[in-house]
């Protein structure tokens, strides 16, 4: 890992505008001297997010996040703080040192990286200026696409040649090596030396979702060429199963729709931000994998499917559905037209009659299930209907939020015309059934904040004051120090950031979580100076308390251990205390509430509905039952 010297991060510190980045994630409002807006670390409906343009720094009075420009960002795109930093300095144009040219210490990763940024230029200069990317200027042009999206997709054109690229790269000594290594050129078979992958192609670069060149899709402009589409072999930095064709170019309107359109095909993206659509990524011609909705979870809960009426697009959407549902998203399918794709639907009707198609044609998942299993004859015997409801029951049984599940149970029970008191006990068998088989993953912090949805349903604002942080959650905090992944994953997999107290305790539980995500869970770490202060303290208080001493502590330092049954239930017993403690608190809140709603004569019957789901919730955490569900 190179390092990145204090002088370029005060530069870049110095340049960018905080109150610019965070608006791009953060609808800010002036007030007086700072802004303020929606904090989007945690759900609430009152600002309490304020950025301070004179310091660079922002804070959130409800949950307690805080820190300058480089947190911000590695917080909201969880990225690591050279990474962080690396996003900012493209944003500003400050070049960082090992930038430059590559040296023999920049990591292989980081060459890989240039040669795929040198390619990007490239093809898409070529397509710019370059008389033979006529055709390739024509073909764009006939199709309606317009030079601001080739620019904003950084569309280009690689010409019909064996060693354009090849050429061009000798020139600005960018080593074939690495070219090679990026998936750009093939070694000759009978001979030695190499030649370009892509001749005479539209070339679509593939971005990560903070916009570094991965990879490339690209297109035939000859009908009689094959295959369509040539697609970057796997590379180190481009895996076709992990990446979401746009993700990049649209994953702020995707965070303020709250949900993603996923298409099919690279045009169709192109095609539906130019006319104005901009929630959309393409699977790009895959089917859609666990990590790729893991990737869209960061942005928002919703995925709404896309797909063709033949078969294949068929088996894809119910293939897709289960996925979400197990990834704790919500799907919802749209069949479009006969004969329709995203992008001849929208370049014929325009930007609002796609979107109103969208919403007037979009089925629940048991909907779509149904009313598919109709259309193949499958309802028509009783055989076939009882394997329906069970697809459907089974659909349902995977939601991994209770009052998610609950809901989608009663619309089942509705379309299924069964009683839901008959289906709860089939889909809680389901559940069962399926609790040994399954481990729960956790993504990332923010998945962790959006997956622990059924609190935040019934209004989970945080306290106002930050507290100290409670017995309970430090021996939480010390388990997982202690035990490390495996246990992390057993918490965090239960719990949510937000039932840890805001500030240090909160920022820890964090760290161990983005640790474990990212595997590369290091116990010393938390003591390293490299940590922030508050929360090293507080992992040198965890390690050292004595309120139960741990004789495994000082093996576990070598040992990789396992979990044991009572560390299991040391840490049960303390998430339950912590999760009743916040529900009691909230319960309090909203009790107030009711009583204020009474005294003024306002309507108490929405509080009051709110105030009963929160007894059931706490029943529901009473009775240990979150356990064993996935995900409370
Ligand atoms: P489509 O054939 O629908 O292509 O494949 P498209 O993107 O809509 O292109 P146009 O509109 O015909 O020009 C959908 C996606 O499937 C993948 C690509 O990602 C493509 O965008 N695909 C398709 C391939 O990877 N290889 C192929 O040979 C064909
Ligand atoms: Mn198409």
């Amino acid at each position: 890992m190179s390092i990145i010297p204090e002088s370029s991060i005060e530069e870049i510190r110095s340049i960018v505008d905080i109150v610019d980045v965070v608006g791009e994630y953060v609808q800010l409002k002036k007030r007086s001297s700072n802004f303020v807006g929606l904090c989007p670390f945690h759900s609430e409906k009152t600002p309490s997010f304020n950025v301070n343009p004179r310091l660079g720094i922002f804070k959130c009075f409800g949950c307690g996040e805080g820190g300058d420009v480089f947190s911000f960002v590695s917080r909201m795109e969880s990225l690591s703080f050279p990474e962080a930093v690396r996003v900012l300095s493209d944003r500003v144009g400050v070049v960082l040192p090992e930038e430059e040219v590559p040296g023999d210490e920049a990591s292989e990763g980081e060459s890989i990286y240039h040669a795929l940024r040198f390619a990007a230029r490239f093809f898409h200069g070529r397509l710019a200026k370059d008389p033979a990317a006529q055709t390739a200027r024509d073909y764009l042009q006939n199709r309606g696409f317009t030079r601001e999206s080739a620019k904003k997709f950084g569309i280009g054109y690689a010409p019909d040649e064996w060693d354009s690229l090849l050429t061009e790269a000798s020139e600005q000594h960018v080593a074939v090596d690495f070219l090679e290594k990026a998936g750009l050129v093939i070694a000759r078979k009978e001979e030695t030396g190499y030649y370009d992958r892509y001749r005479h192609r539209l070339i679509f670069p593939i971005f990560s979702h903070v916009g570094k060149v991965i990879g490339f899709g690209g297109r035939i402009l000859r009908e009689d060429d094959q295959p369509k589409y040539i697609n970057s072999p796997e590379t180190k930095v481009y895996s076709k199963g992990r990446i979401l064709y746009g993700l990049y170019q649209s994953k702020n309107a995707i965070r303020g729709k709250e949900e993603a359109i996923l298409v099919e095909g690279y045009t169709d993206v192109v095609s539906l931000h130019q006319a104005g659509v901009q929630n959309v990524v393409a699977s790009s011609g895959t089917a859609l994998t666990k990590d790729q909705i893991g990737a869209l979870s960061r942005y928002c809960k919703v995925i709404i499917l896309l797909y063709d009426a033949d078969s294949a697009g068929l088996r894809a959407a119910l293939r897709g559905i289960d996925l979400i549902l197990e990834e704790g998203l919500i799907p919802y399918a749209v069949r479009l037209p006969d004969g329709e794709d995203p992008d001849s639907y929208v370049q014929q009707n325009g930007a609002a009659a796609f979107e109103a198609f969208l919403r007037d044609h979009r089925q629940n998942f048991i909907q779509f299930v149904l009313a598919n299993a109709k259309a193949a004859g499958r309802m028509d015997s009783p055989e076939g209907i009882a394997s329906v409801q069970r697809t459907i029951l089974q659909s349902v049984a995977r939601i991994s939020d209770p009052l998610n599940r609950e809901a989608y149970l009663r619309s089942a029970a509705v379309s299924l015309d069964i009683p839901d008191n008959d289906l709860r006990p089939i889909v809680d068998a389901y559940r069962r059934g399926e609790k040994h088989s399954r481990r729960v993953p956790i993504k990332s912090a923010q998945a962790v904040k959006e997956s622990s949805k059924g609190e935040a349903d019934v209004d989970f604002d945080l306290p106002a004051i930050s507290e100290k942080p409670h017995l309970a959650e430090k021996k939480l905090l010390r388990l997982m120090l202690e035990d490390g992944a495996e246990m992390i994953e057993w918490v965090m997999s239960r719990m949510a950031l937000t039932d840890f107290t805001g500030g240090p305790s909160r920022e820890f539980a964090t760290e161990l979580v983005k640790q474990y995500s990212e595997n590369r869970f290091n116990r010393t770490s938390f003591l390293s100076p490299a940590t922030p202060s508050s929360i090293r303290l507080l992992a040198a208080e965890v390690m050292t308390t004595t309120d139960e001493p741990s004789d495994n502590w000082g093996k576990k330092l070598i040992l990789v251990p396992r979990l044991d049954e009572d560390a299991i239930k040391s840490a049960a017993s303390s998430m339950r205390y912590l999760k009743k403690h916040r529900l009691d608190q909230q319960i309090e809140k909203v009790r107030m509430q009711v009583m204020r709603a009474q005294e003024t004569g306002a309507d108490p019957r929405e509080l009051q509905m709110k105030l009963s789901k929160l007894y059931q919730l706490g029943k529901h955490i009473e009775s240990g039952r979150f356990l064993t569900d996935s995900i409370e």
